[in-house]
């Protein structure tokens, strides 16, 4: 039953994965906290964060929340993945454009989801640090839109979590797939 005036609220759980360095937890801070931090720590193991976002496309109280986990991009914690992407709804695999590196590392995690994830996961990519991108390009959006067509992904985009360009189009992306 529908009780007026509360949220008709629709859970996911979203894992996010791509190398150190990309910026994944500056994504969920400036997606959850609104800004950017310049003195951002590495993550241990993984940080687990909530949000909810409202649809009014959907009506007056539909909304999503996010149960969201940003893992840890260093080598030593990659075993750690399956833990965070079994069983999620949505993956954002993020590489960082001035990275080529980093784009082979999101190539990576794709093939991995596409292996070992729940069979309907919706996977989004994300070139972040797109305030870069006029000086240190170093991954066109060609090859990404091309990578990310040939593997059916959801979505594919570029965000700037220092900005904050991007950002919440990539959560109501997934949430608007939920519908
Ligand atoms: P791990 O936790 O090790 O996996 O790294 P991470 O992907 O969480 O990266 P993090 O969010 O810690 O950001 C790494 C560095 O990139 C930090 O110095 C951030 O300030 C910087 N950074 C993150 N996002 C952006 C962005 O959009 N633009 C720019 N210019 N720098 C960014
Ligand atoms: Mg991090």
């Amino acid at each position: 039953s529908v009780v007026p005036g509360v949220p008709r609220e629709t859970r996911v759980k979203l894992v996010l994965l791509g190398d150190t360095g990309v910026g994944k937890s500056a994504i969920v801070v400036r997606f959850v906290q609104g800004e950017f931090s310049e003195e951002s720590k590495v993550t241990v193991g993984a940080a687990f964060l909530a949000k909810s976002l409202r649809i009014p496309e959907h009506g007056p109280d539909a909304a999503v929340k996010f149960e969201i986990w940003d893992t840890a991009g260093q080598e030593r914690y990659a075993s750690l993945a399956p833990l965070y992407y079994r069983g999620a709804g949505a993956a954002v695999v993020v590489y960082d454009i001035t990275s080529p590196a980093s784009f082979e590392k999101a190539r990576f995690w794709v093939k991995e989801l596409q292996k070992h994830a729940s069979p309907n996961i919706n996977i989004v990519l994300v070139g972040n640090k797109k305030d870069l991108g006029d000086t240190r390009r170093a991954v066109s959006r060609e090859d990404a839109r091309a990578f990310a067509n040939e593997n059916g992904m959801a979505m594919e985009c570029e965000a700037s979590a220092l900005s904050g360009e991007g950002v919440v189009e990539i959560f109501k992306s997934v949430a608007m797939s939920l519908w």
